[in-house]
């Protein structure tokens, strides 16, 4: 099932999300209904407080960039109470969007490597070094759960520059392909 996306001003975007037991309740649908909102959407990423639920639920999908980085044929995820213990490496310039924010593209440092804990879809642990595109889109995802977005890390000249999509998005003011969720006002 597609499920609308909260956008900018929903205030479950700026909670901090809280880690789930196995017993969560239809988590598979739940995991299911999220690949399927991402990929209406188009997007490669999506995190639960993104569909209105504040826990640490996250989905990937790397496939649609597979003609670019070959690696990620057939690279669909979940990541279930995602934890960042540690970044490192050079810091990388690269453009994000975010289906949360619809219409607005800007650069964004990121550190290139992490060392990330997660569970996957069958709760079995992992503990992984991660590095390159799919080091970005993890901690573009987890920040989420931190009640963070990207334009948390853009510059306050840059932030001035977008004041205007972001305060029509405050007003409930959004358009889009997908199915959305604005702030009523
Ligand atoms: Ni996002």
């Amino acid at each position: 099932m597609i499920l609308p996306i909260y956008v900018y001003g929903q205030p479950v975007l700026r909670k901090v999300a809280e880690d789930i037991t196995p017993d969560y309740p239809n988590l598979k649908e739940l995991i299911a209904n999220m690949h399927e909102t991402m990929d209406n959407a188009e997007g490669v990423g999506l995190a639960a407080p993104q569909i209105g639920l504040p826990i640490r639920v996250v989905v990937v999908n790397l496939d649609v960039l597979s003609d670019e980085f070959p690696e990620f044929k057939g690279y669909r995820k979940v990541f279930i109470n995602p934890h960042i213990l540690e970044t490192s490496g050079d810091l990388e310039d690269m453009e994000e969007g975010c289906l949360s924010l619809p219409g607005i593209h800007e650069n964004v440092k990121r550190a290139g490597k992490i060392h990330v804990k997660y569970l996957d879809e069958d709760m079995q642990p992992h503990d992984e070094i991660v590095e390159g595109y799919l080091a970005r889109v993890m901690q573009h995802e987890f920040d989420h759960l931190d009640g963070k977005m990207f334009i948390d890390h853009i510059s306050t000249l840059r932030k001035q520059m977008i004041r205007g999509k972001l305060s029509a998005m405050l007003k409930g003011k959004v358009r889009c392909a997908y199915r959305v969720k604005a702030v009523k006002i």
